[in-house]
């Protein structure tokens, strides 16, 4: 790589345009509060993923769509026959969520390809930007779907038959989005004709409060904590809530509340590593006054230790089952992702680009998980944090400064300047 071009390519990055284009996605899906909504494979998901194309497509991207919906815009290398590096996010939001969980890596993946260009330094690999399908599970559950099928970690119709709170199923949804954005170049879901990428770096918002305690621009992600996703569904009996005897009822969400009283008490770990969450409930008929006759709720479990994570999620089904009075429960894992470990190389490159900008920097874990750990087994992999106020995310306050992210877009350009010239 020519020594002068990749501070070029750095100073080309556009604080303003970066900021413009998180603001003008943030307006889909906009709720009060300045969050977002906006869930996979709606319409408001399509359009954002539209807008990207049309970005892109000012500067001469190729877009290509895979069979999960995984969105890719090329950038071309010298030499095409090499493997590409890979870099993006998701544009997916939690029902509450903020402006930048996700989005950030995309828009930033674009500024930082877009500032290479400026800059005319091409490189001699392609560089591929990705939108991954449906990463933060809030309509479906699991996340991170596009990326797990992806990298083959499940196979591409694993979850067809998932449905939304409407009864709407991801795969009919699914088809329905490829329909409607045939247009677009279909490529192979996985890695193409055997060849993984060279590399894959992903950047998003902390998510966490380390760096902006610590006033540092950069965190280089070593690694990601090992999540369990499960789904309880409880089935009593509906009753008259004036009449029947509360003994001789069959009531779920009472039987719902003891067994997430046994599941605290299996969770609870003195030394506050483990996350314990029950974020969803459903129940019905969902009537002040019928007893319940039907009530689910989600399970999300994390810990860095893997041999923690498999004891406590392996013991989940008995204590649902054990909380049982009148009730009969059925437990479901959704989802089971292993404590990952980024590539060493990967982090010394994102960490030498950052110090040779003169920005502050420090190695960290990641609490959520993210695309990037289903891409470890495929190539090397890490990840660039920016921080975030208050360390706040999945909340309309999610923040993060216009020249904070413009920093982690500075990181990413170096990052991918040095790696699609290795
Ligand atoms: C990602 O959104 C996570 O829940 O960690
Ligand atoms: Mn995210
Ligand atoms: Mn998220």
């Amino acid at each position: 790589m020519d020594g002068k071009a990749a501070p070029d390519a750095v100073a080309a990055v556009d604080q303003a345009r970066q900021w413009g284009r998180l603001m003008e996605m943030a307006e889909f899906g906009a709720i009060p509060g300045e969050g977002v909504n906006r869930a996979c494979l709606t319409a408001l998901d399509r359009a954002s993923r539209r807008l990207l194309l049309a970005w892109g497509a000012e500067i001469g991207l190729a877009p290509s769509i895979d069979a999960l919906g995984n969105l890719f815009l090329r950038q071309e290398g010298t030499d095409p026959t090499l493997p590409p590096v890979l870099t993006g996010s998701h544009m997916d939001s939690q029902p509450n969520g903020g402006r930048f969980d996700g989005i950030w890596g995309v828009i930033a993946g674009l500024e930082a390809i877009q500032a290479l260009r400026e800059a005319g330094l091409a490189t001699k690999r392609p560089i591929e930007l990705v939108a991954w399908t449906n990463e933060e599970g809030g309509r479906f559950a699991p996340g991170c779907m596009g990326s797990m099928a992806y990298a083959g970690y499940r196979p591409a119709h694993a979850w067809d038959e998932v449905t939304d709170a409407e009864g709407m199923s991801f795969g009919a949804e699914l088809e329905k989005h490829l329909a409607l954005e045939a247009h677009i170049p279909r490529r192979p879901l996985g890695v193409v004709e055997g060849v993984a990428p060279f590399a894959y770096v992903e950047c998003h918002i902390e998510q966490g409060p380390l760096l902006e305690a610590e006033d540092l621009d950069i965190g280089v992600v070593e690694g990601i904590q090992g999540s369990r996703w499960f789904s309880v569904e409880i089935i009593g009996r509906s009753d008259h809530a004036g009449t029947a005897p509360v003994s001789l009822r069959r009531d779920a969400v009472q039987d719902m509340v003891r067994a997430i009283t046994a599941l605290n008490a299996l969770m609870y770990d003195p030394a506050d590593v483990l996350r314990f969450t029950v974020g969803r409930v459903e129940v019905s008929p969902n009537s002040s006054n019928s007893v319940a006759a039907r009530a689910r709720f989600s399970i999300d479990c994390r810990h860095p230790d893997a041999a923690v994570l498999r004891a406590r999620g392996d013991a989940v089904p008995g204590v649902v089952q054990s909380a049982m009075r009148g009730c009969s429960a059925s437990v479901a894992e959704r989802f089971n992702a292993l404590p990952t470990a980024f590539s060493p190389m990967i982090c010394q490159v994102v960490e030498d680009a950052a110090r040779a900008q003169g920005m502050g920097v420090r190695r960290m874990q990641s609490g959520a998980f993210h695309d990037a750990q289903f891409m470890v087994p495929l190539c090397p992999s890490g990840m660039i944090f920016v921080p975030c106020r208050g360390g706040v995310s999945h909340h309309p306050s999610e923040y993060s400064t216009p020249s904070q992210l413009a920093a982690g877009a500075r990181a990413l350009t170096a990052v991918l300047a040095e790696l699609a010239n290795r």
